[in-house]
């Protein structure tokens, strides 16, 4: 009998409650013992990945896909042996069992559509930052990741920097005592506080606007406003500043503390206007207690005009543009993005720390050596999934300011704004829907 999607739901939601640190397991090996690999999205960062990933000795790219030509003919030049495709549902139909693994590096609304496909089929995946669009996504896309036992990983190459990795070594080993709060912040802004656009731009040539589009709902083309890069001011298609860098900052908190949801959500930004995401957020979350910290945590964020935040004070330290701040029991730690960390005592005064020395890690080769069977790779989706969920929870608050959100991670709810539960998830468009999702 086929498990419908809701009883799937229930039984993967059970079987993994409470699990933190699965480790993703090579799943296949491919018959020539290379990684055969498709990358969806090849230009802007997906040309960093496909670059990060070619100087693997053992990956082999047989597929690339864009709905930008122009982006797509630049990276046939680099693997003149891989099909192209502008669609990556006919890229999956097709070279669906010739492949191994696939990485993609879409604008956000894409990439739990995009990863689920691959999943389905039993593919590793790499998946850009953050994992997912929606909360609801990121918590399937974890499941089935799990449930295939594949190899996969979030691009958040910093994760495996030497700074990072020394941080979250230091706060495990007690350095700071039990962190109480972490506060952090971008002073970035992928915000947009205008109304809906109006009129249409032709589309540029050898853009496949329906496809780029996708999941969401169709509307005309306006220069300057979606693709590139634009689409992440957007509600419909990009995660604001929280997501695109909250992801990269708030990585080592979740790590290092052994964060898994939080409780409560809260967030002081301006009315929602259901087209940008705001311009300045501030988002405090507070978490259960772990080994790592005291009975709760307060994570508490600040971007755009907020940032760095003027409530904050480290001594005469000036704060970077762009960092977080652990306050332990017994002292404090200052991670720049990106730098190695730096440490003061309570009242802010500098004290040397000495940093261990830790071998390299290149992010890219560690999945795809654990596609190859060999070790695994740390921003696994279950590690990724969860940091995913967590953040996008702040998106969720953004729309209903300075109302506190309770959640409750087991049932995937927020219990006391039932409003709130409708943007959890978003409806795809017909032609899209994907199973699992
Ligand atoms: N890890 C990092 O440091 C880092 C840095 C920048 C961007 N990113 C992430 O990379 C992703 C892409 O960001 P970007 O700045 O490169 O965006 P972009 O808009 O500049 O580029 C996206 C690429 O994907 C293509 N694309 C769009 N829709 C597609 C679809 N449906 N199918 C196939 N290709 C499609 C575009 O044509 C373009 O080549 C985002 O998730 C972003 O968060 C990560």
């Amino acid at each position: 009998m086929k498990t419908t999607r809701r009883q799937f739901i229930a039984k993967t939601s059970a079987a993994f409650a409470g699990v933190q640190f699965l480790p993703s397991r090579a799943w296949a090996q491919s018959p020539n013992g290379k990684l055969n690999l498709v990358h969806i999205g090849v230009g802007g960062m997906g040309g960093s990945d496909r670059g990060a990933l070619r100087s693997h000795p053992k990956v082999h790219v047989a597929g690339l896909c864009d709905v930008d030509s122009g982006r797509l003919e630049g990276a046939k030049k680099q693997s003149p042996d891989a099909q192209t495709f502008d669609d990556y549902r006919e890229l999956f139909e097709k070279l669906g069992d010739k492949i191994d693994a696939a990485v993609v590096s879409t604008p956000d609304h894409t990439h739990a559509p995009a990863s689920m496909l691959a999943l389905n089929l039993g593919k590793h995946v790499y998946c850009q930052k953050p994992l997912t669009h929606d909360v609801y996504e990121a918590r399937q896309v974890r499941l089935v990741a799990a449930e295939k036992g594949v190899a996969t990983q979030m691009g958040i190459q910093i994760h495996s920097s030497n700074e990072y990795r020394t941080a979250t070594h230091l706060i495990q080993s007690g350095v700071i005592g039990k962190v109480h709060t972490v506060h952090a912040w971008s002073n970035k802004n992928w915000g947009y506080d205008g109304g809906p656009f109006e009129g249409e731009d032709p589309v540029p040539a050898g853009l496949n606007w329906d496809m780029w589009l996708g999941t969401a709902e169709k509307r005309p083309f306006k220069n300057g406003v979606y693709h590139p890069g634009g689409w992440r001011k957007l509600i419909d298609f990009g995660t604001g500043t929280l997501g695109d860098m909250g992801v990269h900052i708030f990585d080592t908190p979740f790590r290092a503390l052994a964060l898994v949801a939080p409780t409560k959500v809260k967030t002081t930004c301006r009315k929602p206007t259901g087209v940008g995401h705001p311009s300045k957020n501030i988002v405090e979350y507070e978490f259960p207690g772990t080994k790592y910290t005291t009975d709760k945590m307060i994570w508490k964020w600040y971007d755009g005009g907020y940032a760095p935040p003027k409530d904050v004070k480290l001594g005469e330290t000036r704060l970077p543009g762009q960092a977080s701040l652990f306050i332990g029991e017994k002292g404090q730690m200052l991670l720049p993005h990106i730098g190695n960390p730096q440490f003061y005592d309570a009242e802010g005064k500098y004290q040397k720390v000495k940093l261990p020395a830790l071998d390299r890690v290149n992010h890219y080769h560690q999945w795809a050596d654990a596609a190859l069977g060999k070790g695994e790779a740390s921003a696994n989706f279950n590690f990724a999934g969860r940091l995913t969920e967590s953040l996008l929870l702040g998106c969720v608050a953004n729309r209903f300011p300075d109302k506190e959100l309770r959640w409750d991670e087991a049932r995937l709810k927020v219990t006391n704004l039932p409003a709130a539960n409708k943007i959890l998830r978003r409806t795809y468009r017909k032609g899209f829907e994907v199973e699992n999702l």
